[in-house]
């Protein structure tokens, strides 16, 4: 129970699943029409079927020939041309030819956005750090707390530093908040208006709204409406991570993406890697009952992923009712967590390993590690086989007594086994991989959608949260005199926040 494809070997046989199962569940994704629906995706059709649209982040990672329609019009030329674009401005970064207002080069690159406009690139900027230009800082803020900006720009030059706005609607309050203020900050340091042209350029769909914040549109980065925000990180959305690694690697990823994309296409569905990871997901959380997965990756570089996977994830698969508005009669998504190894193992395994809960888990390692410390990797790996082993295989009550473990600590030291996982395993984490692995997990996010018939890329959720605080945004801004019109405990809350909140000056 194994496959291997994109530079990827996938263990799959630590499940409680036989052939027989696997092969039910093929038949169970032919049934839902997995196959067709992969190909209407793959073909532009609009799968996102709430908001009319294609779902189209397989044509980011399409080569130079490779046909790709969408509303009449081959992509593909368009996707290379933005990637040139894209490439010519990192390389001036990255060379120093493209200078801050006063003349000196970039040193530090600061990503303005949240969600699908942050979690990727922040994501593959850690991960691929070893492949990244030394003397460029790249740094993340996306959360509207004011103490995100604050802690980024510490320390930091403005004459040194470039803000990259993305947000692709342009009108997400917590990116245009943080936008401001670092405007603000920017020009406080270098005392001209005229300092945001060279330190501020924008990705998004949105031109106007660019143009109007006050970035020179020339230094706009377009996206198309059929990148869908957590399907964005190979697009224009990932302009520092190209900054941080240089646009070569930056098509190395491009290439791990675009060979597990082939792989889903054609390899037959008892062979496909994504579409194996996405029935035992469902296997997992609808036959035997688990509502978590666990993503353990044995790399420090790898440590955002868990948060990358569960924007991923969760935001497409998190629904309640199918692309035609009838409720999905089982439980979706599963919720992800994780952390990288070896550091849960001393914090939640216990849980894993003897808890009354099924918590299936996946777990990604690399042969070779990119420090040259070949002999202290392998004590992390070992950790990563022990883990999977243990938890798969456990420790009988009779294998304790044979060790001459105390009868009256042998209940407590049990592991009963036969507790699930995956393992991913790659020869080393370079961008090439990273693609593969992102875009496995993208398919097997689709293949769940497919079988739960649901629509994987709208996010109609987290509206009715934005609308609430915006309102009662309003409502501090008014201060005590503004009528509130909440349930009894929100009312209390605002009331209590008010008596005690600092005077709040102007937003930037
Ligand atoms: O609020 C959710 C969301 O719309 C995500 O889907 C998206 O990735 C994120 O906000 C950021 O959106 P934008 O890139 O338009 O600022």
């Amino acid at each position: 129970m194994h496959v291997e494809a994109a530079g990827l070997y996938f263990d799959y046989s630590k499940n409680r699943l036989t052939h027989a199962t696997l092969a039910l569940l093929c038949d169970l994704a032919r049934q839902c029409g997995l196959p067709e629906r992969r190909d209407a995706m793959f073909r532009g059709d609009p799968v996102n079927a709430t908001e009319k649209r294609a779902a189209l982040h397989t044509a980011l990672r399409a080569p130079k020939g490779v046909k790709v329609v969408a509303d009449g019009v081959d992509v593909v030329p368009e996707v290379h041309a933005l990637l040139d674009r894209m490439a010519d401005f990192a390389r001036q970064v990255r060379n120093g030819q493209w200078r801050g207002y006063t003349g000196k080069p970039i040193r530090n690159v600061i990503n303005i956005g949240i969600g699908g406009s942050d979690l990727g690139p922040a994501m593959a900027c850690e991960a691929l750090r070893h492949d990244s230009h030394a003397g460029l800082h790249m740094r993340f803020v996306s959360n509207i707390d004011p103490a995100d900006l604050h802690e980024a720009t510490r320390g930091l030059h403005a004459e040194e530093t470039l803000f990259i706005v993305c947000s692709k609607s342009f009108r997400t309050f917590d990116t245009l908040t943080n936008a401001r203020a670092a405007r603000q900050w920017c020009v406080a340091q270098l005392g001209d208006e005229r300092a945001v042209a060279n330190h501020f350029v924008a990705v998004s769909s949105q031109a106007q709204a660019v143009a109007e914040f006050g970035i020179d549109t020339r230094h706009l980065f377009g996206l198309w409406d059929w990148v869908g925000g957590r399907y964005s990180m190979d697009s224009a959305i990932g302009l520092s991570t190209m900054i941080a690694i240089g646009p070569d690697n930056f098509h190395r990823l491009l290439a791990g993406f675009r060979a597990m994309d082939v792989h889903f296409q054609t390899a037959p569905l008892h062979h496909n890697m994504p579409v194996l990871h996405g029935l035992i997901a469902v296997w997992n959380n609808n036959f035997l009952g688990a509502e978590t997965q666990a993503v353990l990756p044995y790399s420090h570089a790898l440590r955002r992923l868990p948060a990358y996977l569960q924007q991923l994830v969760m935001e497409s698969n998190g629904k309640h009712v199918t692309a035609s508005g009838q409720q999905v009669p089982r439980p979706t998504s599963p919720i992800v967590w994780g952390e990288p190894g070896t550091n849960g193992q001393h914090s939640f395994f216990q849980l894993l390993h003897q808890g009354t809960r099924l918590a299936p888990c996946d777990f990604i390692g690399f042969c070779r590690t990119t420090t040259g410390q070949a002999a202290q990797h392998d004590l992390l790996m070992a950790n990563l086989f022990a883990q999977s082993e243990a938890l798969a295989f456990g420790k009988s009550g009779q294998e304790l007594r044979d060790e001459g473990v105390p009868s009256e600590q042998i209940a407590q030291r049990v592991c009963e086994g036969n507790r699930p996982s995956n393992t991913v395993l790659a020869d080393e984490l370079s961008p090439f991989t990273l693609g593969a692995l992102i875009a496995l997990y993208e398919h097997s996010v689709f293949t769940q959608g497919v079988l739960w018939n649901i629509d994987s890329f709208d996010q109609w959720g987290v509206e009715l949260g934005k609308v609430l605080a915006k309102r009662i945004a309003a409502e501090l801004a008014a201060g005590d005199g503004a009528a509130m019109a909440h349930d009894s405990s929100t009312n209390m809350l605002i009331r209590r926040y008010r008596a005690n909140a600092s005077a709040s000056g102007d937003l930037p």
